[in-house]
């Protein structure tokens, strides 16, 4: 089944290709002619996703799916949340995230968080939503290199390493996206 996930990125749609199995053939937005930075101007994840899909949908017809993922840390009333990508600067510099992020939480006791993903999917024109949590806690030091943006400061509830000191394998199987991709999964085969 072909179908579009509104993303450039490589990391993501390694992640997303691995849980959907191989019964799926996704394409770029690349693929589609859609070069430009399609704009994220909801207040939440939920509103952000919704755009993403509805604007692939209304310039290529096809069906499609798009995500949104925050991380929500308890002590900052949810921030960075929706703005997770550019919590420290305008670009998706995640070192100076993850910086401003340890920064932020020097002095909090309560270090409980979590990554949530919301997907939007719309096939045949009809839209639905799931969605992808995983709770944890922020570290106190950057651990880890594997994966991406915040991954060396999230330990994962019943873990004592970071995502990004885990396989992907390992992280696809709890994470807040894997979670999501198999509701969307479950979508899909109905
Ligand atoms: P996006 O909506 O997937 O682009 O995610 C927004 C931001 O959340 C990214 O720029 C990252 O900073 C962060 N993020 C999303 N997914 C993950 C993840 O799996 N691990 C760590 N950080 C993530």
């Amino acid at each position: 089944m072909k179908i579009v996930f509104a993303t450039n990125n490589a990391h993501k749609l390694a992640e997303v290709s691995a849980v959907l199995g191989e019964g799926y053939e996704l394409v770029t937005l690349k693929e589609v002619g859609i070069t430009e930075d399609i704009p994220e101007t909801g207040e939440t994840l939920d509103e952000n996703a919704t755009i993403k899909a509805r604007y692939v949908y209304e310039r290529t017809g096809l069906d499609c799916f798009a995500d949104d993922t925050g991380l929500e840390v308890e002590a900052l009333n949810g921030a960075p949340g929706v703005r997770s990508a550019r919590y420290a600067t305008d670009g998706h510099d995640f070192a100076a995230n993850n910086r401003k992020l340890l920064l932020e939480m020097r002095d909090k006791e309560n270090r409980r968080a979590r990554f949530r993903t919301v997907i939007s999917l719309i096939r045949g024109g009809v839209e639905q939503q799931v969605e992808g949590i995983v709770n944890g806690t922020i570290a106190t030091a950057e651990a880890g290199c594997g994966g991406f943006g915040y991954d060396p400061l999230f330990i994962p509830d019943g873990h004592q390493i970071t995502f990004a000191e885990m396989s992907a394998e390992a992280k696809n199987s709890i994470s807040h996206r894997g979670r999501a991709v198999a509701a969307l999964t479950e979508l899909l085969k109905k």
